[in-house]
């Protein structure tokens, strides 16, 4: 499989893996992003961070294609995605994992189904018994144990929910991962757990992260860069320390506010 889609993708590709340019979003009357540029870089975590609805959701259902921004431009891997059909997209989309903020499994299928869903979609002609197999193995990949995979997600704790969604995100072998608020809702031990799983997977299997979070130990554990949303943009993109050389108030108290420091004298 991968030699045929390198005939139609180019994995040379070298650039940022996501290029974000101009991106203006709006529903209504409410403007959400005006003029916002990102890029990320191929490797890294990339956390993105900013108050609860300054739009970081939204920007990632820009880049996914879930969301048709008003103006701007989009490329994954180095290729265009608005304004093009699904069909157009495939091999792209198939690059990519995604977990939605707060899980977004279905709940009527079982955590190996689950896992199977992305399979059923892009590849329809995978050998059920094979599909299975790729499927234990996520599984166990995301560190839930074998029992897991035959449990509806309403038989698993949130934290295991968790890890059966990046069990799904981890379906088609990514290159890149989105993942939306992951440690929301753990225990600081599970959401520690996550992070070094997130850390693990990225180093093991070379991804690049976007990676949406609140939670400050989150971005002083794994993070590469971190990208700050505010006033409608990216206002600010670097490791922790340069953003703290900013005198941006958000950015000062968000980082350098009680919890902030916390989180950094923990390092
Ligand atoms: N489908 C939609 N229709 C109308 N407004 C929307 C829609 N999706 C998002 N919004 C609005 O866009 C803004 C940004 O939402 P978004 O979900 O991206 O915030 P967020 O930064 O992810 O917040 P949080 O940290 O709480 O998850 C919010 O004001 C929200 O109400
Ligand atoms: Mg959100």
């Amino acid at each position: 499989m991968a030699e045929e889609d390198s005939m139609i993708v180019n994995r040379d590709f070298d650039g940022p893996v996501i290029c974000v340019k101009g991106l203006r979003n709006s529903f209504g009357s409410q403007v959400v992003h005006e003029n916002l540029d990102l890029d990320v870089r191929k490797g890294e975590i990339l956390g993105v961070v900013g108050g609860s609805g300054t739009g970081k959701s939204v920007l990632m259902r820009s880049i996914i294609g879930l969301q048709q921004p008003d103006e701007g431009s989009v490329e994954v891997f180095g290729e265009s995605l608005l304004g093009r059909s699904e069909a157009e997209t495939i091999d792209v989309r198939k690059r990519w994992g995604v977990l939605f903020q707060g899980g977004a499994l279905f709940s009527t299928l079982t955590v190996a189904e689950n896992v199977m869903v992305p399979m059923r979609e892009f590849y329809p002609d995978m050998d059920r018994a094979f599909r299975r197999e790729v499927a234990k193995y996520k599984v166990c990949l995301s560190g839930l144990p074998p029992e897991a995979s035959p449990k509806y997600p309403s038989e698993l704790s949130g934290g295991m929910r968790k890890r059966a969604g990046i069990a799904r995100a981890l379906a088609l072998d990514p290159e890149l991962l989105f993942l939306d608020e992951p440690t929301a809702g753990l225990d600081p031990i599970g959401a520690a757990a996550f992070d070094n799983l997130t850390r693990e997977l990225q180093q093991t299997l070379g991804l690049t992260v976007f990676l949406i979070t609140h939670d400050l130990d989150t971005l002083h554990a794994i993070c590469d860069r971190v990208a700050v949303l505010a006033d409608q943009q990216v206002i600010a993109v670097g490791t922790i320390p340069e953003l703290l050389a900013m005198d941006h108030p958000w950015i000062q108290e968000y980082f350098n506010g009680p919890r902030g420091r916390m989180a950094a004298s923990q390092r």
